[in-house]
């Protein structure tokens, strides 16, 4: 025997060598025989309709097989809107190639499809389509005059709840600050751009290679749009280069494709260009008031938090972006509000934390500005006004280990060195500032199906739909199912990211690793119970007269606990069943294995995030130089993903505070800044020393593996941090965010 892994193991990815070596192919690194290219054609103007679109010349070029836009696209069985993907919100799906309205700019308008990508793009450039333009705003300024309450909320959407009389309790409060912060658009970015490959197989089913962060999801939503039995539709997503939440929804580029393939009976491939992936979705542009009023000891005695995204005119997209303060602080007095402001873009949708990155990232901007209102020092501050319970819900937590997060990271950060007044620390010619903020988010669990199969050689196999985003599910899943059935690492294969398995939700709100994992567990345990059941019919058995609990997996073996020397080698078990494999399918589900439903209790990861910067106090210029992150997440599956996940998290929130901004130019409706030129995002160059803890937090309460996730609290707050960090080194208080040299100076 080998390698058997176990959990809470520093494993390296699995798929790590098949990813660095190409062998892992991406959603447009498909080549099914005789494909076509199609290439995108973009909407010049931001509102207003198509009147013209004069062909020839493109029709004309060599290569070129067809044209399609909304004047000669096929019937579709729900080109009226009326299907909605997975994770929809409320409003009217944009179907592209409806009609010739427009309604944002660089929406696609058609399709160009040729025997090569060259020709079709060279072709596209050859179209000639005349346009009316009517009267369109991207200007959020502008769209707050139109600011609306959805009376239609968002599915799972919680509305932050009032508590006290937060008015009076502010107008009554010795120490007061109100302000207006601001986060402006930003776009994921992943490294991977939006591609789908749709394989025509010719006997009415097509499979389909896409990036996504839902197989299934794609699946129904293009069964039900392009009519197609549900069985005659396969998607795969083995591997997904970053998402961040912009493949969540199915995207224009799978539509596109499947439309062509469909119309012309091939198989085709479309992807966006990078330019095209600042035409999509993109974490909206939001404001927030926030006033807080406290006593002499900087106790919180009101909360006033007011928020508004931008949202598009057709969807209603809302995050949870100012229920995370009121959660999160003792206060007797607490109010929020958010509402919506409509622009003629395409709709915003998830990115990593949606809502509590934008909106507890600012909230702990104006708790910095409470702590020098008050005269206390920041982290003081959060300790006296510390919750022992969800203070909006009013329910306690399944575990809140925020206490130990606070401390271990101040002491690992040397906080207690920190001098109080802002511009008090020096090194050489820079600025020095420490400044520091929390984290939350939510810990989720979604019905998860997996199974587990081991074949006569001992090899097993599980899998499920779930896709690996980047985020090391292949790899915490081998770690699950090998220590469940104690079988190494080098028999175990993982298969994830196909419409075929077992069924998944979309991989999404850091619930991947908590629900697919206890899914993999489960299979794995009822395919333990079918190999002790065997085991102990076998002929002479040694685990004959001992009950399933009295037996465990340990490195190839059944063992029997109370008496180890009995042992059968789970291989001979498994070929005493005389069949060529075993299977189990199990589903997870809230509610299973100790874990309490859904509503009974508060269920979070919290953060503790401390941050050093240096300003050069002539150029303004930034630097992090130093951040310590200690995070509660519950059990840590593998400590070196988990790590990766905090840091990815981290190094996007300092991009948060210092560099990202998508900018708009009001006049085109469109936005700028469309390339990795100029939407900056840190590169290594500004990155230095980053530490992650993970501090003890057990919870057998929140999950059934006690698991929270990962993917999401690492960006929470940073910003906050960072910024907070600015002001101690400069005394200027930057509200709006990126905090960029201009508004330092
Ligand atoms: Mo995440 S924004 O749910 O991919």
């Amino acid at each position: 025997m080998t390698h058997i892994p176990k959990v809470g193991q520093a494993l390296s990815r699995i798929d790590g060598v098949d990813k660095i070596t190409g062998k892992a192919r991406y959603a447009a690194e498909h080549f099914p025989p005789d494909m076509l290219y199609g290439w995108i054609v973009s909407s010049p103007i931001a509102k207003g309709k198509i009147v013209a679109i004069d062909d020839a010349a493109a029709r004309a070029h060599a290569g070129v097989v067809e044209i399609i836009s909304h004047l000669n696209r096929p019937h579709l069985a729900l080109l009226d809107h009326s299907y909605k993907d997975d994770v929809a919100v409320p409003g009217s799906p944009f179907r592209p190639l409806h009609d010739e309205h427009i309604a944002f700019s660089a929406q696609p308008v058609a399709l160009v499809v040729a025997d090569t990508l060259e020709a079709a793009r060279d072709a596209a450039s050859l179209l000639a389509i005349r346009y009316e333009a009517t009267p369109h705003n991207t200007d959020f300024d502008v769209a707050l005059g139109e600011k609306f309450e959805p009376k239609r909320k968002r599915s799972g959407f919680q509305a932050p709840k009032p508590r006290g009389d937060a008015d009076s309790a502010l107008a009554a409060a010795p120490v007061r600050n109100s302000a207006t912060y601001r986060l402006g658009t930003h776009h994921h970015n992943p490294m991977e751009m939006h591609g789908a490959t749709v394989h025509w197989h010719g006997d009415g089913k097509i499979t389909v290679y896409d990036k996504t962060q839902g197989a299934q999801n794609v699946q129904a939503y293009l069964a039900a749009v392009f009519g197609f039995a549900k069985d005659d539709v396969r998607v795969q997503n083995p591997y997904v280069g970053g998402a961040f939440g912009s493949g969540l929804r199915p995207q224009y580029h799978v539509f596109l494709a499947t439309l062509a393939a469909k119309m012309l009976q091939r198989s085709v491939r479309v992807t966006m260009t990078r330019e095209q992936m600042f035409s999509h979705v993109h974490r909206p542009q939001a404001i927030q008031h926030v006033s807080l009023g406290s006593d002499e000891t900087a106790a919180l005695l009101a909360i006033i938090n007011d928020a508004t995204t931008v949202t598009s005119r057709f969807e209603h997209y809302m995050e949870a972006v100012c229920n995370w303060g009121l959660m999160n602080y003792k206060c007797d007095n607490a109010k929020a509000d958010y509402t919506l402001a409509p622009v003629d873009t395409y709709t915003p949708g998830d990115m990593r934390a949606p809502g509590a990155a934008t909106g507890m990232t600012l909230f702990e901007i104006a708790m910095d500005e409470l702590a020098y209102a008050a005269g206390v020092d920041p982290l003081a501050l959060r300790l006296t006004n510390y919750s022992d319970k969800d203070a909006m819900g009013d329910k306690p937590y399944t575990s809140k280990a925020l206490r130990a997060a606070y401390a271990e990271a101040a002491e690992r950060f040397g906080w207690s060195r920190r001098t109080a007044a802002p511009r008090s620390m020096r090194d050489g010619g820079e600025l020095v500032g420490w400044g520091m903020a929390t984290g939350i988010w939510d810990a989720m669990f979604m019905k998860t199906s997996a199974s587990a199969k081991l074949d006569a050689e001992g090899g097993l196999e599980v899998s499920c739909a779930t896709a690996d985003i980047g985020t090391g599910s292949y790899t915490v899943m081998a770690q699950l199912a090998g220590e469940t059935l104690g079988i190494a690492l080098e028999q175990i294969t993982v298969k994830l990211g196909d419409s075929d398995l077992p069924a998944a939700p979309v991989e999404g709100g850091s619930w991947g690793a908590a629900s697919t994992g206890a899914a993999v567990q489960l299979a794995c345990q009822a395919l333990g119970d079918q190999l002790y059941e065997a085991a102990r019919k076998m002929p002479g058995s040694p685990l004959a007269d001992y009950k399933r609990e009295q037996v465990k997996f340990d490195e190839g073996y059944l063992v029997a606990i109370p008496s180890p020397d009995l042992r059968l080698r789970l291989i001979d078990a498994m070929r005493a069943t005389g069949k060529p494999s075993l299977k189990a399918e199990e589903t997870a589900k809230p509610g299973i294995g100790g874990m309490l439903s859904m509503t009974q209790k508060a269920r979070n990861t919290h953060s503790a995030i401390f941050a050093e910067v240096k300003v050069d106090e002539e150029l303004g210029v930034v630097r992090v130089t130093r951040v310590v992150i200690a995070v509660a997440a519950g059990k840590i599956i593998n400590p070196k993903t988990a790590r990766s996940q905090i840091l990815g998290g981290v190094v996007m929130g300092i991009g948060m505070a210092l560099h990202e901004e998508t900018m708009m130019d009001h006049r085109l409706g469109r936005f700028m800044n469309h390339s990795l030129a100029e939407y900056h995002i840190p590169v290594n160059a500004d990155i230095d020393d980053i530490e992650v803890i993970f501090v003890h937090e057990p919870d057998p309460e929140v999950t059934p593996l006690g698991v929270k996730g990962l993917g999401e609290i690492g960006i929470v707050g940073t910003a906050a941090a960072v910024a907070n960090a600015i002001f101690h080194a400069t005394g200027k208080r930057v509200r709006d965010l990126p905090v960029t040299i201009d508004k330092l100076l």
